[in-house]
């Protein structure tokens, strides 16, 4: 079987081929960058709108696939931006009536957590999902991705960005402030606000322009607030790990990119003896492959939809949607390693 995968849900559209063994035989991806701020929906959904046709093309020809050897056609159908989103799906819904394939539908969320999942080999790890919007502690159970904490304000990546382009950069910042925290020395003072399982970025967001105001070096800022950031998303999955008796942990999501929060994360994991892994960049990223293998194992559960039942849902959390094609109780509690 080979799914044919469309993501459009915020900056980036992508499309990609992946067979049922989850091997990825074409991916074509193409960026909106603003030029400065934010992004702007409509600007970046006339851009998908641009890019797609051209995209599955592209995507086709690096996998050696004829549209005739599709077999399904999936898209992300939230969360996300509603016009970014719209434009992917109605990409999708035209190749799916034309080529006269199911339709799939498929979360975005489970999606990262997906790809990485099965790139793992892990069956049922604990997943640190940290991405643009979103930043989650996920375990799966009874049919559906739970989440165990997350953020109570905004996602780590929009925290990142936000804050990059505040310090006089460009989107997208997480990436760019990996590299100026390179060069950072001086760990500087800022909230660590972990809350529970819940974390938050905002009071770190006023405090770090606070001290920029006040003269710090841009390299020790971005030093600081990676090592502050990541160190509460590292306790926050180490405390779902304690509850749940588990000693393994899958990273996603284009945060999860990031060397230093690898490491942190890889370091804590080992002291509990367990392992850690994270994908490629190009696969943690937003991308079109995590999309077709999620729409392989939904379809593998009977779950495509007619064209008239496939509007996009900007709002659809990581919890809300079905996953039944995971078996058991993943949550069950093991007794505690002596
Ligand atoms: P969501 O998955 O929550 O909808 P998204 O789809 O917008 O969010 P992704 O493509 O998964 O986001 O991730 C993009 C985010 O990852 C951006 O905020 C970007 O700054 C961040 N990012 C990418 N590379 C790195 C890196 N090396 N270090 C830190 N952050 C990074
Ligand atoms: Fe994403």
């Amino acid at each position: 079987m080979v799914i044919l995968g469309i993501e459009s849900t915020a900056h980036t559209a992508s499309v990609g081929i992946v067979t049922e063994q989850a091997e990825v035989l074409g991916l074509a991806t193409d960026m909106y960058r603003p030029t400065a701020g934010g992004i702007h929906p409509r600007e970046a959904a006339n851009h998908h709108v641009a890019v797609l046709p051209g995209l599955v093309l592209d995507a086709l020809e690096r996998a050696h696939v004829r549209p005739s050897e599709i077999d399904a056609v999936a898209f992300a159908q939230g969360p996300g931006l509603g016009p970014c989103l719209r434009a992917g799906a109605t990409v999708a819904r035209t190749l799916a009536l034309g080529w006269d394939r199911p339709l799939v539908p498929v979360n975005h969320c489970v999606a990262h957590v997906e790809i990485a999942r099965v790139l793992s080999g892990l069956d049922d790890p604990m997943l640190l999902y940290a991405s643009g919007g979103n930043t989650q502690v996920i375990a799966h159970h009874s049919g559906r991705y739970r989440v165990l904490g997350e953020t109570l304000d905004i996602g780590i990546g929009n925290f990142l960005d936000k804050l990059w382009i505040a310090l006089g950069g460009t989107f997208p910042g997480g990436p760019a402030l990996e590299k100026e925290a390179r060069l950072g020395a001086e760990l500087l003072s800022l909230p660590y606000s972990v809350h529970g399982m819940d974390v938050a970025f905002s009071g770190l967001y006023t405090a770090a322009l606070a001290h920029r105001a006040s003269g710090a070096a841009r390299p020790d800022l971005a030093y600081s607030v990676e090592v502050t950031a990541y160190s509460m998303l590292t306790e926050i999955t180490e405390r779902a790990l304690a509850h749940r008796h588990r000693e393994r942990v899958v990273l996603g999501g284009g945060v999860a990119c990031n060397e230093r929060l690898r490491t942190m994360v890889k370091t804590m994991v080992e002291g509990r003896n367990g392992t850690m892994f994270a994908p490629p960049p190009s696969l943690c990223v937003d991308n079109g492959a995590m999309i077709a293998w999620t729409g392989h194992l939904a379809l593998s559960s009977g779950l495509s939809v007619p064209v008239e039942a496939s509007a996009v849902q900007p709002r659809q959390r990581t919890d809300l949607v079905p996953a039944p094609w995971r078996s058991g109780g993943a949550l069950g509690v093991r007794p505690a390693p002596v």
